[in-house]
């Protein structure tokens, strides 16, 4: 996969659009599966009333794709209702709210699960771990993925593109690891293990299965000294989703796509 090739076409391509030359290629006859609305696509994203999610929801609504963005509490999510998204319950760290989420959407297929919703308790002591918030942070960025691949699976096994992204962090990395921020590190690294077991699972039924870290990012969670804002990340992060293959199915990237060490 060559994303800065791909994304050297695409600019070429908008570059003629813009001086003004007809072109009869879209973006869709690219190869790029995340193309548009042509293609009939949908995307589930978790978390989607603010953040990265909400810029996801965003992005690919207006690329003409069909979206469903969920969040806890939805007559709260004035940004995302504004957009062209249906907006559902959910609360991923509930059972009876993925439950009831799966049940209406029963039959429909949906192409793209990106398992985002997340929360970053900043615990750099031992002596301050909670055990109730440490499991808290298990339930939403751990289990709740989990639980919601799993309640959706027969709609992504219906899907054209059967792509799960489980958005992770790079404090996941073991490698990279500098200690601090207890049970978020632990969360987004048992996320991780799951994307490669459900990859080895699912990749022999067409399914690709990616663990994508954002960066660090400028939204309530990133804070305001992040250097990436959310529309750069999720732009950045939907290129390497419009250029994945079978063969990226269990990686851990970065949201340039670049490989993330385990
Ligand atoms: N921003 C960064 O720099 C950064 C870096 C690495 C990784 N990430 C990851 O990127 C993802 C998005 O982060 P963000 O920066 O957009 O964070 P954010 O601005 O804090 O937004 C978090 C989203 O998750 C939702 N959420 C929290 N608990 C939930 C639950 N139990 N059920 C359903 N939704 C829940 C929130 O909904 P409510 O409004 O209802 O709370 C909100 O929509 C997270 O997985 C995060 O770990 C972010």
């Amino acid at each position: 996969m060559n994303y800065c090739f791909a994304s050297l076409i695409r600019s070429s391509l908008a570059a003629l659009a813009v001086g003004g030359l007809s072109l009869s290629l879209s973006t869709t006859s690219l190869a790029d599966g995340h193309g548009s609305s042509a293609d009939g696509r949908t995307v589930l994203i978790t978390g989607a009333n603010r953040g990265l999610g909400l810029e996801f929801a965003r992005q690919y609504a207006a690329d003409g794709w069909t979206v469903i963005g969920t969040a806890r509490r939805p007559a709260d999510a004035e940004g995302l209702s504004a957009l062209d998204v249906e907006v559902l319950q959910l609360d991923v760290a509930d059972r009876e709210s993925i439950a009831a989420f799966a049940a209406s959407l029963d039959g429909r297929s949906i192409d793209l699960l990106i398992n985002n919703a997340g929360i970053f308790p900043r615990v750099s002591e031992i002596e301050n771990v909670d055990a109730n918030d440490y499991l808290q942070t298990l339930m939403v960025n751990t289990l709740g993925p989990v639980l919601v691949t799993q309640a959706v699976m027969p709609n992504l096994r219906e899907g054209e593109l059967k792509q799960v992204v489980n958005i992770t962090s790079g404090l996941a990395s073991i490698e990279g690891n500098s200690g601090g921020y207890y049970g978020y590190r632990e969360s987004k690294a048992a996320l991780n293990m799951f994307t490669s077991s459900l990859a080895a699972e699912l990749g022999p039924d067409g399914f690709t299965c990616l663990a994508l870290h954002p960066g660090w990012v400028r939204t309530d969670m990133g804070g305001a000294n992040a250097t990436l804002s959310p529309e750069e990340s999720v732009s950045s992060m939907r290129a390497v989703l419009g250029e994945l293959t079978a063969e990226d199915n269990g990686r851990y990237l970065g949201y340039d796509g670049t490989e993330v060490a385990w």
